[in-house]
């Protein structure tokens, strides 16, 4: 079994903007290990989302999943470092000299890039469409590979795979998962999910955990419930937050 107190998480702030985002942070911050943008307020708030949170002194994953030609994505990873995230995230999908390109832009910073396998909402029918016929286990598993060669080891991952992903890298890999839902917290579009207990046990270094604590009617108690079950290992069933 993982150690339980190296699992970080991290709170998705999927809000429409910077004053609903900046008042979950003043919330949370003492609380949680870093705080997630997607795309949904980079595109309405813009670069400014990351310096104020970086201002606030929080730890910024920037998730915005670029995947494009390698000149385009290199552009990108470089001005999003410039910003001061923390963590940022690349489709590993878009193969080897894409990824090549990326890591190049973050060579001698702090920022950890982090490549994105088969997307948590997603099952064997929606590879299956895209003419991938492997399951999702043997994708992330290859995907991973490419993580591993190219970015220096950090992917994202459904917690389904953090066995099979652990037993095939071993420790070093950094595994950062999503779709983490506490029993007591809706499933919403997610696919494959387990709960904040079961991923920190299999061995998640982060936890990437949005609408059970942001739409909760209390973000705080709901992120502590969280920490509670992963610490203690005991998981109440009963009650909402
Ligand atoms: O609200 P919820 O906990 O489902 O949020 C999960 C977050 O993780 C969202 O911001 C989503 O964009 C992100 N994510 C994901 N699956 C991936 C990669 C990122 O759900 N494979």
């Amino acid at each position: 079994m993982h150690s339980l107190t190296k699992t970080k998480i991290v709170v998705a702030l999927d809000v429409h903007t910077l004053h609903d985002a900046v008042r979950i942070v003043e919330i949370l911050r003492s609380e949680a290990d870093a705080f997630k943008v997607g795309p949904q307020l980079f595109v309405r708030e813009g670069p400014e989302i990351v310096r104020r949170l970086k201002a606030i002194g929080v730890q910024v994953f920037l998730d915005l999943k670029f995947h494009d030609i390698p000149n385009t994505v290199a552009q990108a990873v470089a001005l999003a470092c410039s910003l001061g995230a923390d963590l940022i995230t690349v489709h590993l999908c878009g193969g080897a000299d894409m990824l090549e390109a990326a890591a190049q832009s973050v060579k001698g910073t702090s920022t950890l890039l982090v490549g994105v396998s088969v997307l948590t909402s997603c099952d064997a029918n929606t590879l299956a469409v895209t003419g991938v016929s492997s399951t999702v286990e043997e994708q992330v598993l290859r995907l991973a590979g490419l993580a591993v060669q190219y970015l220096g080891g950090g992917v994202v991952a459904s917690p389904l795979e953090i066995l099979p992903l652990r037993n095939f890298f071993g420790n070093s890999l950094q595994i950062v998962t999503p779709g983490i839902r506490p029993t007591w917290a809706l499933g919403d579009d997610q696919k494959r999910t387990l709960s904040p207990l079961q991923a920190a046990q299999l061995g998640a270094n982060w936890l990437v955990i949005g609408r059970p604590i942001t739409t909760a009617s209390s973000p705080l108690e709901a992120l502590l419930r969280i920490k509670k079950e992963i610490t203690t290992g005991f998981v109440s069933k009963t009650g909402g937050c």
